[in-house]
């Protein structure tokens, strides 16, 4: 997970825990073997991570927010977490296999991570990852527009994801000289959890930026003008379930020898 605000793990783990429960069938497309050496690239406060070390796999997490860092540290004193920057980070380690599960969407600049997991693989390495793709959570992003709007806020210039088609990001992973093996662009309408206020978790769990500016009391009447533009649709019977759209790839690095480039 790496965004530019500030995390709140707390809040993270209590309401937004649904992240890392759908990101087990992800380590499915994984199929770690004990011993491997997996990054976990946006971990968190570290589920998956434990999840993967408990394969036999010699894990580590990196993560662009301290919050999350300290809180994977504290719950999983055991495994190595480092706080980083994934559009820059290098490692000496060489690693089996990349794992990033709802992360890749925050980082803006999406040849310089690729980049970097490409220096992290050893040869032969695979780089199976989950993320929003094109489309992801369209009715909320229309929804902040035209509540923003009402403020005299452009939506779109704050917009703090990346959301692309397969098409788009296969090619920059074949431009890095990955091999695309598997690529699934698919909608998964995605249950939030406490009922009437669970768009409101997401809100405030993931939109901050479009909030930057506003009174405390403005950002309210955001969200609220949010919440009932969006309630004719994405509420259904005493729950919010908001239209996520996921892409998920695997793509290897072909050892030297087939077809990779340095
Ligand atoms: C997602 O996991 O798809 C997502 C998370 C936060 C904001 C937008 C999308």
């Amino acid at each position: 997970m790496s965004q530019t605000k500030r995390w709140n793990a707390e809040l993270y783990d209590d309401k937004m825990n649904f992240v890392s429960h759908y990101g087990r069938g992800l380590v499915d497309w994984l199929q770690p073997v004990s011993s491997e050496r997996i990054l976990d690239l946006g971990c968190g406060t570290g589920d998956l991570t434990t999840q993967l070390a408990e394969t036999g796999a010699k894990v580590a997490g990196i993560d662009f927010s301290a919050d999350m860092i300290r809180t994977a540290r504290q719950k999983y004193p055991h495994l190595p977490f480092h706080v980083a920057d994934a559009h820059t980070y290098r490692t000496e380690e060489s690693y089996d296999a990349i794992f990033s599960n709802a992360a890749l969407h925050w980082m803006k600049k999406p040849e310089e991570v690729i980049r970097t997991v490409w220096l992290a693989l050893a040869p032969g390495g695979r780089f199976v990852a989950e993320f929003g793709g094109k489309g992801n959570c369209d009715q909320v992003v229309n929804a902040l527009r035209i509540a923003l709007q009402q403020k005299g806020i452009s939506a779109d210039e704050r917009i703090p994801w990346y959301f692309p088609s397969i098409a788009e990001y296969a090619i920059l992973l074949e431009k890095q000289g990955f091999r695309v093996v598997l690529a699934s662009h698919f909608d998964r309408p995605t249950t939030m959890p406490d009922g009437d206020y669970g768009l409101r978790h997401w809100l405030d769990s993931f939109c901050s930026p479009f909030f930057t500016d506003l009174s405390p009391d403005e950002m309210e009447e955001v969200c609220l003008h949010v919440t009932e533009l969006l309630r004719p649709t994405l509420f259904q019977e005493g729950k919010w379930i908001v239209d996520y759209k996921r892409i998920r790839i695997i793509a290897k690095k072909e050892s030297p020898n087939t077809c990779g480039k340095e």
